[in-house]
């Protein structure tokens, strides 16, 4: 079942989504060439406890880290480590936070320094696409019009759209129902009703679409290690399309 929120819990949602969104805006700014990102996920970590938030990766399946920080042909789920950042490499953030009771959850992927065309038209179209699912989440659309906003704006400019990983509906839980993939076809799947919170998260390849899972067992990869990119934001379907909860 898809579960509708009240007013009073979007309202706690937006409130998740405003510490999820400060600290993706404070780790695009910390985010330099030499900076380690198990740094970047300790600051994460406190800044979240510091606003009265917990990390709701932290633990999740055993997740090791606060916050997923993938580089290059790394799509999701890189755990931070020793690794130091470095000019020309596209990064992505993913932070989750629960706050009295409820998650937010986003993304972003950003380049450190100077990239290359490819990747910068790479980021742009990702995000597009993102704009486009949740323009499409409005109340009387279906999902499959969500989903196939976001696989033509990125499929119409060269890009592919992953399979094996999908957005989520959220709320109480990180991860509720429906599964939401980047791909679909329009006027199919379950009507979309105002105060329905979902996780819209497109993951674009340069090359192909299937990924594989690194032996450290959360790393996903492109299997031809093809350059990826990911955004995400939590929104609430509304009469006029998606609200995002995961702004400042
Ligand atoms: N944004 C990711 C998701 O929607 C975050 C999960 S990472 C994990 O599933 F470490 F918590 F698994
Ligand atoms: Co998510």
């Amino acid at each position: 079942m898809i579960t509708c929120k009240s007013e009073a819990e979007l309202e706690r949602m937006r409130r998740a989504g405003r510490i999820v969104a400060e600290v993706l805006e404070k780790l695009c700014e910390r985010a330099k060439p030499g900076v380690t990102t198990a740094s970047l996920d300790a600051w994460a970590e406190q800044y979240i406890r510091r606003r009265g938030g917990v990390p709701s990766f932290k633990g999740y399946r055993g997740y090791p880290a606060s916050v997923c920080i993938s580089i290059d042909e790394e799509l999701v789920h890189g755990i931070p480590g020793r690794r130091r950042l470095r000019e020309g490499q596209i990064v992505s953030f993913d932070v989750g936070v629960i706050y009295e009771g409820y998650h937010g959850d986003a993304t972003v992927t950003i380049g450190i320094g100077e990239i290359s065309e490819k990747a910068k038209d790479l980021l742009r179209v990702t995000e597009e696409a993102l704009r486009a699912g949740i323009a499409a989440a409005r109340a009387g659309n279906r999902l499959g019009d969500v989903s196939h906003a976001i696989q033509v704006t990125a499929e119409s400019q060269g890009y592919n759209v992953v399979r094996e990983w999908v957005g989520h509906g959220i709320g109480k839980e990180m991860h509720e129902e429906p599964q939401i993939p980047n791909f679909g076809q329009a006027h199919r799947g379950p009507l979309l009703c105002p105060g329905m919170t979902l996780a819209l998260e497109p993951m674009l390849t340069v090359g192909d679409y299937r990924t594989r899972v690194l032996d450290d067992m959360w790393t996903v990869v492109t299997v031809d290690g093809s350059l990826c990119a990911h955004f995400e934001h939590t929104i609430a379907v509304t009469e006029d399309g998606g609200e995002i909860l995961t702004r400042l």
